[in-house]
């Protein structure tokens, strides 16, 4: 069976654009790939974080992970810190990428923007993330648009080891979503949503309250033009919110068009609430019966287990590929 191997930070709260580009993909794949879904705590900590704050987002991330639909008998769900050969692997692609190629990664110069106070590891960040998809033999990579270039990265790396040091790794694709690969802020349509946005009415947040996101969809930016069509150039905003009913609705941007037709953006907008709470509202159901219960650790444990068993195997490959260390069978 072909692998997949994912991960989410737990640095935020989960976001609709968490949802539809790589969560919903996710559910659905599970059924024909063997999984790996991993709670990526250490990348989280590339910027600084509050410790009890980041403890919790790591158990609502993995009972969110259940809640979205994702079986532990079908998927492998578990924390990055807790095995310890993702850190081992990233220092490993750290001495296999340049820094010059690193610096060119989109994320760290939109994050870093030349300050010298942001930490080391948002530069080592993409090796880090190199090693937890190639520890898993992974053929597939589920993601939103915004990590394109990561997998890109993924894949040189993963060839130059296997030109300069041993043929191991397999060479793996990215999978993003026919719809929702990148799903933009309410308040400023022409940026993506974003976990770490400060400005809360820029996202839809899964976990939020039913009536904060009726508020925040019904604030959300659109144009003075008062008619509901398909125009991403022009009209970012309301083709955001129609990307977002398409998804959730299962209807197509003519038939959304037509059913607007003549109507202004304010009953499109309440009709937009319905269809993604009808989805979200059973979502958090199930996210609350599950946060405080046994069964959740359970779960992390067993992940866990199998995942260090997986990743440990690559990483004695990659250890006597290098030279590291004594000989391992
Ligand atoms: P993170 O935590 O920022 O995002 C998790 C996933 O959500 C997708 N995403 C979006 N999709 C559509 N529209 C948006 N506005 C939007 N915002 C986020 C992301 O593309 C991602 O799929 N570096 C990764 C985490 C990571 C990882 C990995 C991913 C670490 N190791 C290995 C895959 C494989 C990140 O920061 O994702």
């Amino acid at each position: 069976m072909k692998r997949i191997f994912s991960g989410i930070q737990p640095s935020g709260s989960v976001t609709l654009g968490n949802y539809l580009g790589a969560m919903k993909q996710f559910v659905e794949l599970q059924n024909e790939y063997d999984c790996f879904f991993c709670i990526v705590d250490q990348h989280a900590i590339t910027v600084p974080q509050d410790r009890l704050e980041l403890r919790k987002n790591i158990k609502t991330l993995a009972a969110l992970y259940l809640a979205v639909g994702l079986d532990p008998e079908k998927a492998t769900i578990f924390i990055q810190s807790e095995v310890p050969a993702h850190a081992q692997a990233g220092w490993i692609f750290q001495c296999v990428s340049t820094i010059g190629e690193l610096e060119r990664m989109t994320q760290f110069k939109d994050k870093s923007q030349g300050k010298e106070s942001v930490l080391a590891a948002l530069l080592t960040y993409p090796p880090l993330m190199v090693g937890d998809i190639l520890l898993y033999n992974t053929d597939l990579v589920p993601v939103g648009e915004d990590q394109k270039q990561h997998i890109e990265l993924t894949r040189d790396l993963a060839e130059r080891f296997n030109k300069k040091y041993n043929d191991i790794f397999k060479i793996p694709e990215i999978s993003l979503p026919k719809a929702g690969a990148r799903i933009m802020s309410l308040q400023e349509p022409t940026k993506k949503m974003s976990k770490s946005d400060p400005n809360k009415k820029s996202t839809i947040a899964i976990l939020d309250d039913p009536k904060q996101i009726e508020k925040n969809i019904k604030s959300a930016v659109t144009d003075s033009e008062g008619i509901v069509r398909y125009d991403k150039e022009n009209k970012p905003g309301v083709s955001n919110l129609m990307a977002i009913y398409s998804i959730f609705s299962g209807k197509s941007y003519d038939e959304i068009e037509a059913m607007y037709e003549g109507k202004g953006y304010g009953d499109f907008k309440s009709d937009l609430a319905q269809v993604v709470l009808a989805e979200l509202i059973p979502i958090q159901e199930r996210f609350y019966s599950l946060i405080d219960s046994e069964e959740l650790d359970e779960i992390l444990d067993r992940g866990a287990e199998k995942a260090n068993r997986e990743a440990n195997k690559m990483l004695k490959k990659m250890y006597n590929g290098m030279g590291l260390g004594r000989k391992r069978k």
